[in-house]
Formats: structure tokens, C-alpha cells, sequence
């Protein structure tokens, strides 16, 4: 099979194609033919060996993954073979067949195809935790998304939509806020302009915003702060702008607001039960058809470079899928 096979820590650019042979199941796992896989901003770090844990190698990266399941280890209950799943591991969805645990797999719902599916594995399931469990977003609440037009971006904006909230997308072009409204931010502040505070005040008021979703870090998460509403919530995403930044203490005192920590990677193991009650709620509104998660992107897998850089040239609108049933 082909995959993309990490034998030392590089950059995805100095990395081939392999063909390695079909891996063997256990008895609580699947062989599952994986026809769409995400690629996070994380698989690039990972790749990389800059990941805040190192994978050992060698390895395969992906973690989102969507296809057809091919054989069942003989433990497995509840699923039958040929049957479309989806869902999140650690690694190994970016080869053309992937060893899943099967408490790992989720059947895909009719009608969401194999893109959607890997696009909804993580950063939906992530971001309705955060927005639900963490950030308590009520109906009628102002939440500001920034990095409003990357993969988390749009999601924290469908999904808060979906909240009932009125959402303020962010972002650093005029280009990125239309995709934002595209997604459904009902307003958007371009922060490439140096007036954007100014935007966002006008669109706030003295009130402020209810809950702030930052993927990004840096001068833009510290400055959005400042524009929080009393009793506010900061939901801390990660830091794409490479910076992380220092957030003088006085701020939240000040607005008696809170500073939350979002780790999906940490959830798994601290609280499953929250992120199994995050997964139903995301494949009920996949379910329904109120969520059709956004892809950005379909790369075959001969451009897996491509998919990859798409989000480190900062250019990413919604979720990168790297396509396997697509050699290219
Ligand atoms: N905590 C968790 O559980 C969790 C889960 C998933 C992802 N994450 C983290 O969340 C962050 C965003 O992930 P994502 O999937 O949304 O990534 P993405 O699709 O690449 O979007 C990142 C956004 O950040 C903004 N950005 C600002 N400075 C940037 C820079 N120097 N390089 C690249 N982008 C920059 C870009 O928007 P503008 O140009 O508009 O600023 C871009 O749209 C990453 O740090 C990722 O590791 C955390």
C-alpha cells in the first residue's frame, strides 16, 4: 500500500511516497481502506519531530480519517465489514490502509461524504467541546473567532452559529473575512487592518465579547482580550502564529473574566466521557444536515507536499484533505 512513511524527523517537502505492506489487525481493531484523510496543522509539526510529544519513528502521520472498512479483528461487535466509518486516531490515517481501534470509529452518517467525514474528526469535535463544556456559550452571546478562515476558524464559526450565538469572524484579509461570512460569521473585523480594534468596538460596543476562540496567539489573541465583556471566557486553542503570548494578570481581574485551556489531545485521556458526549453531539448535527463541515481542499495523494504547505503558506480555507482513493 502507499503511504506517507516517516523514517526521520524532516520537513514534509524532504519526505517520499512508500509502498509498505498491508499491516496485520489485532482482535479489537480494523483494517479500514482510507479514502480521505485531514491534514492538521499539527501532522506538519509532527512530521517535523517539533510536535510537543515525539512519534517514534518510524511512523505515519494522520489522525482524521474517513473510509470503508475492509476486515474486523475478531473482538469487534457492531460493525460489518464494508461499511463507511470515520473518526480520530493518533496516527497512520495518510496511507491507503489504517490499522483503527474499533472504539475509535464512528459510522459515517448517509449523505456526509468521505471528505466531510475526515473534516468533521477533530476540529468539530474539538471546538463543540470547547464551546459547550469550556466556554458555556449561551444564545444571544457575542463570540469572536479568530484565524477565522482556517480549519479550527471555521469551525468555531459554524458551530457557535449553530449555538445560536452572533459570531465575529477575524481575520487577516479582506479575502479571509468574506470566507468567513461565507461560513457564517454574521460580522467580521479584518485584523491586517491597523484599525481593527476600532472594527471590532464598533461591533461590540461597551459590552464587549462573550467568548473569544483563539487558534492563533500572539499580539492579535493579547490585544482581543482586552475586548472581552465581564465574565468573559478565552478559550486558548493553539498558536499558529508561533508566539504565545503573556497575558498580563490584571485582565481577567479586571473583567472578571476567564482564561480556559482547550487540549484535545489531553481530553482523551483526562476526560473521555467528555469527548464521547462532544462526538454524539457532532454526529447528531451531521446526522440532521444542520452541520456540513467546510473543506478547503482536496489534494490526491501524489501531492501530499502540496496539501501539506497549503498550511504553512498561511493560504488554508477550512480543513486540507489529503484524498487516498486518489493516487494521483
Ligand atoms: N488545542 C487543540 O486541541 C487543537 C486542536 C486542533 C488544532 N489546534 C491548533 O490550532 C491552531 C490552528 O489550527 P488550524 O487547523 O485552524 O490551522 P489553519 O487551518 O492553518 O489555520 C490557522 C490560521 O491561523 C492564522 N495564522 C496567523 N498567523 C499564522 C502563521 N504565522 N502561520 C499560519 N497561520 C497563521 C491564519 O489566519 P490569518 O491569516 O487570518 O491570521 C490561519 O487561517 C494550530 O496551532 C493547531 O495546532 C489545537
Amino acid at each position: 500500500m502507499r503511504a506517507i512513511h516517516v523514517t526521520e524527523f524532516r520537513n514534509i517537502n524532504d519526505i517520499a511516497l512508500s509502498d509498505l505492506p498491508e499491516p496485520a489487525i489485532g482482535p479489537d481493531q480494523a483494517l479500514v481502506r482510507v479514502h480521505a484523510a485531514g491534514v492538521g496543522f499539527v501532522d506538519g509539526l509532527k512530521v517535523q519531530g517539533l510536535y510537543q510529544t515525539r512519534d517514534p519513528l518510524p511512523f505515519i502521520p494522520g489522525s482524521e480519517f474517513a473510509g470503508v472498512i475492509e476486515r474486523l479483528g475478531d473482538n469487534v461487535q457492531g460493525f460489518t465489514v464494508g461499511e463507511r466509518v470515520m473518526g480520530l486516531v493518533w496516527n497512520g490515517s495518510m496511507a491507503e490502509k489504517a490499522v483503527i481501534p474499533a472504539r475509535s470509529m464512528e459510522r459515517i452518517p448517509e449523505g456526509v461524504d468521505f471528505s466531510a467525514a475526515a473534516a468533521a474528526s477533530a476540529n468539530y469535535v474539538t471546538v463543540t467541546y470547547a464551546l459547550t463544556e469550556l466556554g458555556k456559550v449561551r444564545k444571544g452571546e457575542t463570540v469572536l473567532v479568530l484565524g477565522a478562515s482556517g480549519g479550527i476558524g471555521c469551525a468555531a464559526i459554524q458551530l457557535a452559529a449553530l449555538l445560536g450565538a452572533r459570531v465575529i469572524g477575524a481575520a487577516s484579509s479582506a479575502e479571509k473575512c468574506a470566507f468567513a461570512r461565507e461560513a457564517g460569521a454574521q460580522e467580521v473585523v479584518n485584523y491586517g487592518d491597523p484599525d481593527w480594534r476600532e472594527q471590532l468596538k464598533a461591533l461590540t460596543g461597551k459590552r464587549g465579547v462573550d467568548v473569544i476562540v483563539d487558534p492563533i496567539g500572539g499580539e492579535i489573541g493579547l490585544l482581543a482580550f482586552r475586548h472581552m465583556a465581564w465574565g468573559g471566557r478565552f478559550l486558548v486553542v493553539g498558536f499558529a502564529s508561533g508566539q504565545i503570548p503573556a497575558l498580563p494578570f490584571n485582565l481577567p481581574l479586571l473583567k472578571g473574566a476567564t482564561l480556559i485551556g482547550v487540549d484535545a489531545a489531553q481530553l482523551r485521556l483526562h476526560a473521555p466521557e467528555l469527548r464521547a458526549k462532544a462526538v454524539a453531539q457532532v454526529m447528531a448535527w451531521l446526522q440532521s444536515g444542520a452541520l456540513r463541515p467546510i473543506v478547503g481542499g482536496e489534494y490526491p495523494l501524489a501531492r501530499f507536499k502540496e496539501a501539506f504547505n497549503a498550511l504553512d503558506g498561511r493560504a488554508a480555507r477550512g480543513k486540507i484533505i489529503l484524498r487516498l482513493d486518489d493516487l494521483g
